[in-house]
């Protein structure tokens, strides 16, 4: 489970200051599908990479099953997010000198772990890039290279994958091939999804949409 207790993130100082996120309060139980909406520029994306613990917030604090995210160090922090959470960078966050395969393939690498083969050929297969696995990131599209960040979020079965506008470089049939991949690693595997996203057919698969309006939580 998942709480955000009175996070706040303010950007910057002085005049040029953002005030990106105001007094969020959230609990999500495992298991659940949030889908996050709200106009660019509302805070989705901070809000996914304070939960990813990729970002400190200026006040407030995060509890992953219980554990407070604020007595960490920064590298700490990152360290414990990343073995329980996996996540879809809107801007993909590939290696570029690391092929398709082994982007997949880092989390597995990283943290010296087995990964389901089985698995792996299932989702590259099912997401259609089976066949760029050994193109380097300049060489994919950028929709390929959602694909693949998608299923390198996946890889480990994370008990939380977060997801930041993740068929945004997509076109409608590769955007439910998406949806349908989380929805069976949903029913698999009891991963709990945060989906930000401004396609309003991923209301289908969610439980729960919260929306976000200038950096607040909208009731
Ligand atoms: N590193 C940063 N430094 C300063 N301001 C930032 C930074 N990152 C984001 N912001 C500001 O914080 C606010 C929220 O940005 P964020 O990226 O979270 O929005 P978003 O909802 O994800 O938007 P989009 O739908 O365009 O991806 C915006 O006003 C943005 O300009
Ligand atoms: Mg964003």
């Amino acid at each position: 489970m998942l709480t955000l207790r009175n996070v706040n993130m303010k950007y910057g100082s002085g005049n040029s200051q953002v005030h990106a996120l105001k007094n969020i309060t959230l609990d999500i139980e495992s298991n659940e599908i949030i889908i996050l909406m709200g106009k660019s520029g509302s805070g989705k994306s901070t809000l996914l990479k304070i939960i990813a613990g990729n970002l400190q917030p200026t006040d407030g604090d995060i509890l992953i099953d219980g554990i407070s995210l604020s007595k960490f160090k920064t590298s700490k922090r990152v360290k414990l997010c990343s073995e329980k959470i996996g996540f879809v960078w809107q801007d993909f966050q590939l290696i570029d000198d690391m092929t398709a395969r082994d982007n997949i393939l880092l989390p597995a690498f990283i943290h010296k772990k087995d990964y389901d083969v089985a698995y792996y050929e299932d989702l590259v297969d099912t997401l259609g890039i089976s066949n760029r696995l050994k193109h380097y990131p300049d060489q994919l599209s950028g929709g390929e290279k959602q694909r693949v960040a998608l299923a390198r979020s996946l890889l480990l079965k994370p008990g939380v994958v977060l997801a930041d506008e993740p068929t945004g470089a997509l076109d409608s049939t590769n955007s439910q091939v998406i949806m349908d991949i989380i929805t069976k690693a949903h029913k698999l595997f009891s991963q709990t999804f945060i989906i930000a996203t401004h396609d309003e057919s991923f209301l289908s698969i969610g439980h729960r949409t919260l929306h976000l309006r200038d950096g607040a939580l909208v009731k």
